[in-house]
């Protein structure tokens, strides 16, 4: 049985208070980088697509998904209502009380509702938070009675922020395949219906900050993921050459990051990048991250175009065995993908 974070943080008051299942010695192993040792990558998204794809935006671009394998993108052209409306709806859903957050709880065996990451065993150390996952597309897939009815806007809210991230994806996908020299029509058949998945992730504050982890270190099994952060705390860390690098969203920015996915078709030219997220003592954090992923019935592995004769660096295997692969572990920084090297 896990506890309601977000209940149990409210409950106590002194370090002494927060259970050792919480308590991660791994949080300070690794130095975090200093202010101004490295920045991430920026991509103008409008620059991007004016007159059907900038070649120097493409390029950037480009270098930014096979150096950093994460980017801020900013003038997304996502309405500020649309974001506005998002984020006021998740503040309040996670303001109500337990009871009615957990009419919309996980059922067991499954990650979508209202609940926390990966569980797989009894003795799993614990992540510092709490998270509302629901799958958004294809509209069929939903499972709308998982859905928060409250606030009354929120379903309207996840539907429209739905819409607009899969038309960002969806533009950044086509322009990463042409920079990958991939048809088109490849990538679009592998991502096509655009399957998303929305998880909102709810981070307390803790008197053990520096002691326990909001999210452990891992990649995510998505496609390509954006991430929004909800308030202005900071929070995500990335990985990269042995330290860990603080992400300090630009105001209006989405944080986008490749998936596991990716780095396969793209037979490891893209990278998918080790991240976490870290807890603070006085601030709660919330942050949305949007998974676009491949078609349930793909397979994945690495394009014949991009290995050219060449050898392929990984597996090749279906999307659902990599998804049974991905979720009958515990996220542990990049060690599926390792596995699944050749
Ligand atoms: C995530 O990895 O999906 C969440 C990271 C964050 O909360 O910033
Ligand atoms: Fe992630």
């Amino acid at each position: 049985h896990v506890p309601s974070v977000q209940a149990l943080a409210a409950s106590i008051a002194n370090p002494a208070d927060v259970p050792p299942r919480f308590v991660r010695p791994e949080a300070k192993a690794d130095p975090v980088a200093s202010d101004g040792e490295s920045e991430l990558p920026v991509i103008d998204f409008s620059r991007l697509l004016h007159h059907r794809f900038s070649r120097e935006e493409s390029a950037k671009l480009h270098q930014a998904c096979a150096d950093w394998g994460f980017f801020q993108l900013i003038n997304h052209g996502v309405p500020d209502q649309a974001i506005e409306n998002m984020k006021a709806d998740i503040v309040e859903f996670f303001k109500l009380p337990l009871e009615e957050k957990k009419a919309f709880a996980q059922l067991p065996n499954s990650l979508e509702g209202y609940g926390q990451a990966f569980v797989v065993s009894d003795d799993q150390e614990l992540d510092w938070a709490n998270m509302l996952y629901l799958i958004t597309r294809p509209l069929q897939s939903r499972n709308i009675d998982l859905w928060p009815a409250q606030p009354l806007t929120f379903r309207d809210s996840l539907s429209c922020y739905s819409m607009e991230l899969k038309g960002v994806a969806g533009s950044l996908l086509e322009v990463m395949a042409k920079n990958l020299g991939v048809a088109p029509e490849e990538f679009s058949t592998i991502f096509q219906d655009q399957p998303q998945g929305v998880r909102i992730n709810y981070y307390p504050p803790c008197p053990r900050a520096d002691e326990v982890l909001g999210l452990s270190p891992h990649t995510d099994g998505s496609g390509l993921t954006l991430l929004l952060q909800v308030n202005d705390v900071e929070g995500l860390h990335i990985r990269k050459g042995g330290k860990w690098f603080p992400v300090k969203p630009l105001a209006g920015a989405l944080i986008a990051n490749i998936g596991d996915i990716i780095e396969i078709l793209s037979n490891g030219v893209y990278k998918s990048i080790e991240h976490r997220a870290i807890i603070n003592t006085k601030e709660e954090r919330l942050s949305i991250a949007a998974f676009h992923g491949p078609r349930e019935d793909s397979v994945i592995g690495p394009l014949a175009e991009i290995v050219k004769g060449y050898k392929p660096k990984y597996v090749s295997m279906s999307y659902k065995e990599f998804m049974k692969a991905y979720f009958s572990t515990k996220l542990e920084g990049r060690r599926l993908m390792e596995s699944l090297k050749l």
